[in-house]
């Protein structure tokens, strides 16, 4: 593949070096205006050493630089020098003052990166490296420095003009203009800055936090979204209690502020004191938004809102430490939603998300450490890997030394680190010096790539009426490295009797423990087992690892009706349905096999009124095709697709009738409670099987979601009947197509989903119809939820994507080209399913190879999709 690799220059975890100077201070001046913003910059520079240095390096991209001193002084041509990369200081003093005038183009700005205006409004985002689109800095994130912001604009336009911290000032300017100044008293690095431009209306609400101090919080929108801010309020408010109740942490200015807007890179962003989030993390009703949605902002608020400590106040070294603050946070975050919701139904949504995004990352070229040695594009590396594996291993810390001994050492973290940049080694040493304990093996975990499988053996002996337990594991190769160690593996486990009770498992009389496989191989020995056992291993899913556990179908039914364990109660049932897939993918086109195991862990469910009904549709709901394709040797796109169709209906049509009384009885008043939520979600899966059963029966089920259709008053129930109907592959819905589309054409949200739904749809004409979509009226290259809306989800849609004559590839191709020279960094996001070459046919493979290829030719070729096009297909072409 013919790359220039001076588009991927590698940056190395071993070459950080400590900055020369500190920035103590930064004040900015900045005159906000479309088409040319100016920029006047005010840093206080400061030797960290008393040998001279030659010179100081500051970043800086796409400025055009006006004018330049050094302590008042216009600086001479001959000591500094500018090029594309930013601006080199010659000779520089000890301390000294520089300031600095630019000039940059925010409507222009349509990388999403540094400053933007977009639907009428200012941005920004300056993680990872966005400052230097802004002014000249040492934008690198150990450069801790307060921030003063003065913002100029005009009135009508922007009547509200945001940054961090607390606003001192504000005043006129000249005819129809305003500024406003803005001080933040905590040292921060760059990638946290934030200011805001537009015309926004608040909804307003305070805090009264543990010692007793008010907070103010304002969530910034449009004003007609104003009635949709509840749920992001309420979410806040919950967040704060519990950082405070769960980890000792109180918030610290006296204003959060949240801005919402239609256009952003991804989910949302931590600035202090003014986070920006995707309007997606922010606006609910009950008529636009979904269930799902509504968790989704919990979520995300939360997060944003736990980066206060971990990520604002202890911040990082370098970004090689991202997971420090992005692990952590993403367990904090999963932490809280468990204790707001259902524990053991986030934990599966949790692990689900592992397994579909994670662990392929992990098999796949595009492996890495949680934390990386070396990138090209940081941006690149806001993965599955950082995030949910980063989590994944703080999860197995908080196993390892308990829920009080995880506490000592975030407050030992805390106290030792608040005020600096840090590394993930400062984290777990926090961890071990708290608890006298050594973690040594552990940091392995955070060093090697590479999901490991852990096999296990059990052997029951009726005479001497013990268990014998052997596990052992393995990590696969990954790019780079080649050899693996063991790492420390916590499984958690029981043994399960004849009864279906949890036996004891020593003399103390635990009926659960956590083992610690640390080596290739060991074997535990369960004594006074009177009875044959079945084991129930990885409890919650104790780690994350592949487990081959061989039970025979009859133990999996049995633990899919019994086991206490929700996590593994839901595993049991899936093991038994990815087992029913995986043969039906071997004979394609013939009648569905619906094994008696997997028949009797669905009835007993079904049968179970009184189970939790969001447990009950998980345990009711089949592995998707994406982890099907995941445990064959060679993923057989359209076999997976039918295989899943097929039992789909044949489960839709073996409980007919008891899905049909489900839909009826579970119909309710709309209500936004826990077991509401729960039911609409229970009831929406009987209907979807209903339908699907419509292949063995002479009824017609889409009639029932027609009519769910028009007479929903909620966007859950609307969005499920619209998904069935539109994507049923001999349905007709063009009507209700044009009646959704006229319906909610002013709601972006609700129109990404419209666009989602058609292109994740399985039809034989799906490539001309995406081809359609993106020269919709309403398609925007520059937005990019309505660019993931289309292009994401057309990934997904695997028949078409995968098609074996290379069309879905050619044409993904072709579209993310065009994106490359848009925004790079969602254009190298949506690219990575191409990476995934390797597990399909020779055929496909030709096809994906093909596709890099036409991607490595393009020209302009940004670093961000190079980057991800040279590591999917190093071996050249
Ligand atoms: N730090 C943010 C979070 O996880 C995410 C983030 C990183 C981001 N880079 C970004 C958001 C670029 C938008 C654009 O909470
Ligand atoms: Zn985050």
């Amino acid at each position: 593949m013919m790359i220039n690799s001076e588009n991927t220059p590698l940056i190395h975890r071993s070459d950080y070096q400590p900055l020369a100077y500190r920035i103590t201070e930064i004040a900015l001046d900045v005159h906000l205006d479309p088409e040319n913003t100016e920029v006047s910059a005010r840093l206080h520079f400061l030797r960290q050493n008393p040998e001279p240095v030659k010179e100081i390096h500051l970043d800086g991209e796409g400025l055009e630089l006006l004018e330049i001193r050094r302590d008042g002084q216009l600086l001479s041509e001959n000591s500094y020098v500018v090029n594309g990369a930013g601006l080199t200081l010659l000779n520089p003093e000890a301390d000294f003052v520089l300031e600095t005038r630019v000039r940059i183009h925010p409507a222009a700005n349509s990388a999403l990166s540094g400053l933007y205006h977009a639907g009428g409004q200012f941005l920004t985002q300056c993680e990872a490296e966005g400052f230097r689109r802004i002014t000249y800095y040492q934008d690198r994130p150990d450069c801790l420095a307060k921030f003063t912001v003065t913002l100029h604009g005009p009135k009508d336009t922007c009547p509200v003009l945001l940054a961090n911290g607390n606003c001192v000032a504000q005043g006129e300017d000249a005819q129809g203009f305003h500024w406003a100044r803005w001080e933040d008293p905590y040292p921060k690095p760059a990638y946290l800055f934030a200011m805001v431009g537009g015309d926004l209306a608040a909804m307003r609400d305070t805090f009264t936090t543990q010692s007793g101090r008010q907070v103010a919080l304002e969530i910034y929108v449009a004003e007609r979204d104003l009635g949709a801010c509840s749920q992001a309020m309420e979410s806040l408010k919950r967040a704060m209690r519990w950082d405070e109740e769960v980890y000792g942490r109180e918030y610290d200015l006296d204003r959060y502020m949240i801005v919402a807007t239609d256009s952003f890179n991804m989910g949302a962003m931590e600035n202090k004191g003014l986070n920006i989030f995707n309007s997606k993390y922010v606006l609910a009703s009950p008529e636009t938004a979904t269930d799902t949605d509504y968790q989704g902002i919990e979520s995300v608020i939360a997060h944003e809102y736990f980066h206060n400590w971990t990520g604002n106040r202890v911040t990082l070294r370098d970004w090689f430490q991202l997971s420090l603050k992005e692990g952590l946070t993403v367990f904090r975050d999963q932490e809280f939603s468990a204790d707001m919701n259902s524990r053991g139904v986030q934990r599966i949504g949790d692990v689900r998300r592992l397994r579909a995004a994670q662990f392929p990352e992990d098999a796949g070229p595009l492996a890495h450490p949680v934390r990386p040695d070396a990138y090209s594009e940081i941006n690149n590396f806001y993965t599955a890997t950082v995030y949910e594996k980063g989590a994944e291993l703080v999860r197995m810390l908080h196993t390892l030394l308990g829920k009080e001994g995880f506490r000592r050492g975030t407050d030992l973290y805390f106290e030792r680190h608040d005020g600096h940049a840090v590394t993930i080694e400062d984290f777990v040493e926090a961890l071990e010096d708290a608890n006298h304990t050594d973690l040594s093996r552990f940091r392995t975990w955070y060093a090697q790539a590479g999901t490991p499988l852990v096999k296990a053996q059990g052997v029951y002996d009726p005479k001497a009426h013990t268990y014998t337990l052997t596990l052992s594991q393995s990590t696969p190769a990954t790019p780079g490295q080649a050899h693996k160690e063991p790492v420390p593996i916590p499984v958690r486990m029981a043994l399960i009797n004849t009864q279906g009770e949890k036996t004891a498992l020593d003399s103390r009389g635990d009926r659960e423990k956590v083992l610690v496989l640390e080596e290739a191989t060991q074997t535990w020995t369960f004594t006074e087992q009177p009875d044959p056992v079945i084991p129930s291993l990885l409890r919650g899913f104790s780690a994350p690892v592949r487990l081959e556990n061989p039970l025979d179908d009859q133990s999996r039914s049995f633990l899919a009706c019994v086991d206490d364990d929700p996590f593994n109660r839901w595993e049991s049932t899936q093991e038994l349905a990815l087992q029913a897939l995986l043969a039906g993918t071997q004979n394609p086109g013939t009648v569905q096999h619906f094994p008696d195991a997997l028949e009797r862990a669905l009835a007993a469910t079904l049968q179970d009124g009184a189970m939790d009904p969001a447990f009950r549709a998980e345990l009711l709901s089949l592995p998707s095709e994406d982890y099907v394709g995941e445990q064959m040797a060679v993923i057989a796109v359209d076999a997976i697709h039918q295989a899943r169709d097929a039992l789909l209906s044949q489960i839709g049509h073996h409980f007919h009738d008891t899905w049909l009384n489900l839909y009826h009885d579970l119909a309710g008043a709309y209500a936004r409670d826990g077991l509401s939520i729960g039911r609409r979600r229970l009831r929406n899966m009987a209907l979807s099987y209903l339908v699907y059963s419509d292949r063995h029966r002479e009824d017609d089920m889409t009639l029932h979601a027609r009519q769910q259709y028009v007479q929903a008053d909620n966007m859950t129930d609307r969005l499920a009947a619209f998904q069935l109907l539109v994507q049923h592959p001999l349905h007709d819905a063009e009507d209700i197509l044009m009646d959704f589309y006229q319906k909610w054409q002013d709601y972006p949200l609700v129109i990404d989903k419209w666009f989602a739904i058609q292109a994740m749809a399985p039809r034989a004409d799906a490539l001309r119809h995406v081809q359609h979509l993106l020269v919709h009226s309403a398609f925007d290259w520059k937005v990019p939820n309505r660019v993931r809306a289309v292009l994401g989800a057309f990934t997904v849609n695997h028949t078409v994507f995968h098609a074996a004559d290379g069309s879905g590839y050619a044409f993904f191709a072709e579209q993310i080209r065009r994106l490359d020279d848009i925004n790079p960094q969602t254009a190298a996001r949506l690219a990575t399913p191409l990476s995934r070459w390797q597990r399909y046919d020779e055929v496909r493979q030709k096809a994906m190879i093909q596709a890099l290829q036409l991607l490595a030719a393009k020209p302009h070729l940004s670093r961000d999709l190079a980057e991800v096009i040279q590591r999917a297909y190093p071996s050249g072409a």
